[in-house]
């Protein structure tokens, strides 16, 4: 069982790592931001030491949340109330089918944005009240907290460029938009410091990766 379940655990430089059972890493960034290639990179190296690991995202990683996905990146009119509970319900599937089981089962998680999306982009992006986000986002993950979360920070011209054009709901979202969120996922590090690791995402990608490798390392015990 995870450690943030079981309340049983070790404590390597202020993380939580599970005594015994997975442990859960989650991954955050504007867009463009690389978090993809390395929650992927990650995962390589872990299961590489012999580590079963369950590499996921969101919103999606269920039937539900893939079908809750399309209909968030698509053009379909979803007031941002709408849009938060969408993300809700996708996020509860995936807790209750997917992570809390894997993790009870010892599986490390690797996750490709998580709760932090939410408040940086429904919350800071959107204006939505911050305490109904924590509300919703405890209601919908029974309050499953990631151990680790690595955020990769990059300017949001250059994310922006890297993703190239799109008519996606968020990726077309205006400069002040993603502005927001980036501060946001700034401000919510500096308060969550033991959790939030910021890494500088405009390095090389091999560079990054082993930054990364470099925190997670010491927890594989
Ligand atoms: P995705 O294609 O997964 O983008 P990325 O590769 O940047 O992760 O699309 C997910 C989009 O959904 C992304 O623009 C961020 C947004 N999002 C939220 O607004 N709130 C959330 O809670 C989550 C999980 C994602």
């Amino acid at each position: 069982m995870d450690a943030s379940l079981s309340g049983g655990c070790a404590c390597s430089g202020g993380i939580a790592t599970a005594s015994s059972g997975g442990l859960f890493i989650t991954f955050e960034g504007g867009e463009g931001s690389g978090k993809t290639t390395q929650a992927r990179l990650l995962a390589r190296r872990l299961r590489r030491r012999g580590v079963d690991v369950l590499l996921t995202h969101e919103p999606g990683g269920t039937p539900l949340g893939e079908r809750a996905r399309r209909i968030l990146k698509g053009a379909i009119p979803a007031s941002p109330l709408a849009e938060l509970l969408l993300f809700a319900a996708a996020r509860a599937q995936l807790v209750a089918g997917v992570l809390r089981p894997a993790l009870e089962a010892g599986t490390w998680v690797v996750c490709d944005r998580y709760t932090d999306s939410t408040v940086a982009y429904q919350g800071y992006g959107r204006g939505l009240d911050m305490a109904a986000i924590r509300a919703v986002n405890a209601l919908a993950t029974g309050s499953l907290r990631p151990s680790l979360t690595f955020l990769l920070d990059v300017p949001v011209e250059a994310g922006l460029r890297r993703k190239g054009a799109s008519d996606d709901r968020f990726e077309g979202e205006g400069l002040a938009f993603h502005r927001r969120v980036r501060s946001g996922y700034r401000e919510l590090a500096r308060r969550e410091s033991g959790r939030v690791v910021v890494v500088d995402g405009r390095e090389a990608a091999s560079v990054i990766a082993r930054r990364i490798w470099a925190r997670v390392e010491p927890l594989l015990g």
